[in-house]
C-alpha cells in the first residue's frame, strides 16, 4: 500500500526530531513493502516568516487531501511578541478544527527502563498491576474540540463586590454526537489493547457528566467485548497516582482530560519520550479506507533552549509515527515492531540527556545525541 502522509516539521527542535521519524518510516516500508509519500507543509513560525501566516490556506488544503499528519512542533520566541491571532499556536487550532480531529489520545505507559523516572514505589504500582509488576500502560483519550473550552461564556453585567461586571460564566455543553464519537475512538482504541474502558465525569454532580452516561449506556452495547467502568474525576485523579495498573482506555471530557493526562505524563518520565495523536471519525469525508483522519505529535513543544545541539529526544516523535501507523493505516504489526526498536535501543542503554538515570548518575547507560538515538532505532528495526 500506498501513503500520503503530511509533514509540518515546525520551529525549533521538530525537524532535527521529525527527519528520525521519517526515516523510521522509510525503513518500516522498506522491511513491510508500503510506500509513504511526504507531503511537506509550512506552518507555525517558519510560515509566520514567508506568509505573515501561521497556517496558510493552502497548507490546511494539501493536509486534509493526505491520509494522516505528522507535526513535529509550532513556536519559539522569535513569535511570542505577536498578537494571538498570529502566533505559532493558531496553527494548532487550525489544523485540529480543519482536519475534524476531536479525540486526543494520550498514551502514558512506564518502561522498565525508565523505571526510576516515576515516583511511585514499586509495591504500589505493583498492587494494580494485573501481572503483579512495577509498571503500567494506560490510554487517556480526551474529548478535543467541545466542552468547557468551547462553550458559551461571558461577563455578567451585574455589579458584585463593587465591580461590575461582577460576574464571570463558562459553560460545558456537549451534544450526543460529540460524546458518541469520542466513546466510539475510545472503544476503539481499548479493542487493540486490554480491552477495558473506563469512563471518567463528575455524574454525582453535572448534568452533562449524566447525559455522558446516558449514550455511554447505548454505544457500549457495540463492544460486547469491551468492560466499561465509570469513575468520577477527584476519585480518579487519586486512582491514577494510587493505583495506575488499573486502567486501560480513559475516556473523558475536554477540562478532565487537559488536566488528567499532565497528571498522567509526570508518572512516565520525560516529556521527550511521550507521543500523542488526535483523531477524526472514520464517518468524516476525510477518513479513508474506514480509517479516521489522524493528526500525530509529541506532546513537547519546540524546546527552543536545546535547539540546533543535537540534544533533542527523538522518539517522542518516532512513537507518534508509531501510532500514525496504528490508528490512521490499522499497521499494528509495523505500530508495534517500532516500539519494540524503541524499547531495544533503551534496553542497549541508549540515553538522551532527558532520560539519563539522574539517581545512578548514569551507570550503565551511554549518553547519546538526537541522530544518534535515531539513528540506533532505525538499526534496531532492521535487526
Ligand atoms: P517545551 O515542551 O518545548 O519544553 C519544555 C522543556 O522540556 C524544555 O526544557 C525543553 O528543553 C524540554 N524538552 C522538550 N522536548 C524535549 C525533547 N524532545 N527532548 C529533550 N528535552 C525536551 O515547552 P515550552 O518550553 O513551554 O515551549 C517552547 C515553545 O514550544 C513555545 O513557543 C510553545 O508555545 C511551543 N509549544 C508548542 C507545542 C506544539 O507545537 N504542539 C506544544 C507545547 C509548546
Ligand atoms: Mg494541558
Amino acid at each position: 500500500m500506498s501513503y500520503q502522509v503530511a509533514l509540518v516539521p515546525g520551529d525549533g527542535i521538530g525537524p532535527e526530531v521529525m527527519v528520525h521519524a521519517t526515516e523510521i518510516l522509510d525503513a518500516i516500508g522498506d522491511k513491510y513493502d508500503h510506500v509513504f509519500n511526504y507531503v511537506e507543509l509550512e506552518a507555525g513560525g517558519k510560515a509566520i516568516d514567508s506568509t505573515g501566516e501561521p497556517l496558510p490556506a493552502d497548507t490546511l488544503e494539501a493536509a486534509q487531501q493526505c491520509d494522516a499528519l505528522l507535526l513535529a512542533a509550532v513556536g519559539g520566541p522569535k513569535w511570542d511578541t505577536l498578537p494571538g491571532h498570529l502566533r505559532p499556536e493558531r496553527a494548532l487550532l487550525g489544523l485540529r478544527a480543519g482536519l475534524g480531529v476531536f479525540a486526543n489520545l494520550r498514551p502514558a505507559a512506564l518502561l522498565p527502563q525508565l523505571r526510576q523516572a516515576c515516583p511511585i514505589k514499586d509495591e504500589v504500582l505493583a498492587a494494580s498491576n494485573p501481572e503483579g509488576k512495577a509498571s503500567f500502560d494506560l490510554l487517556i483519550v480526551r474529548e478535543l474540540t467541545g466542552g468547557l473550552y468551547f462553550g458559551k461564556r461571558g461577563r455578567i453585567d451585574e455589579a458584585s463586590g463593587g465591580h461590575s461586571p461582577g460576574a464571570a460564566f463558562d459553560t460545558e455543553t456537549y451534544s450526543w454526537t460529540e460524546i458518541e464519537r469520542v466513546l466510539r475512538a475510545g472503544y476503539d482504541a481499548a479493542k487493540v489493547r486490554r480491552h477495558k474502558l473506563c469512563i471518567v465525569d463528575k455524574a454525582n454532580v453535572l448534568e452533562s457528566s449524566r447525559y455522558w452516561r446516558e449514550v455511554a449506556a447505548v454505544v457500549s452495547k457495540d463492544y460486547p467485548d469491551i468492560e466499561t467502568s465509570y469513575l468520577y474525576v477527584d476519585n480518579a485523579a487519586m486512582q491514577l497516582i494510587r493505583a495506575p495498573g488499573q486502567f486501560d482506555v480513559i475516556v473523558t471530557s475536554n477540562l478532565f482530560g487537559d488536566i488528567l493526562s499532565d497528571e498522567a505524563s509526570v508518572l512516565t518520565g520525560s516529556i521527550g519520550m511521550l507521543p500523542s495523536a488526535s483523531l477524526g471519525s472514520p464517518a468524516d469525508p476525510l477518513a479513508k479506507n474506514g480509517r479516521p483522519m489522524g493528526m500525530y505529535e509529541p506532546i513537547h513543544g519546540s524546546a527552543p533552549d536545546i535547539a540546533d545541539q543535537d540534544i533533542a529526544n527523538p522518539l517522542a516523535m518516532i512513537l507518534s509515527a508509531a501510532m500514525m501507523l496504528r490508528y490512521s493505516f490499522g499497521l499494528e504489526k509495523e505500530a508495534k515492531d517500532i516500539e519494540r526498536a524503541v524499547n531495544k535501543v533503551l534496553d542497549d542503554g541508549l540515553r538522551t540527556k532527558d532520560i539519563v538515570n539522574r539517581s545512578s548518575g548514569g551507570a550503565n547507560e551511554k549518553v547519546v545525541g538526537t541522530k544518534e538515538m535515531g539513528a540506533a532505532v532505525r538499526k534496531a528495526l532492521e535487526e
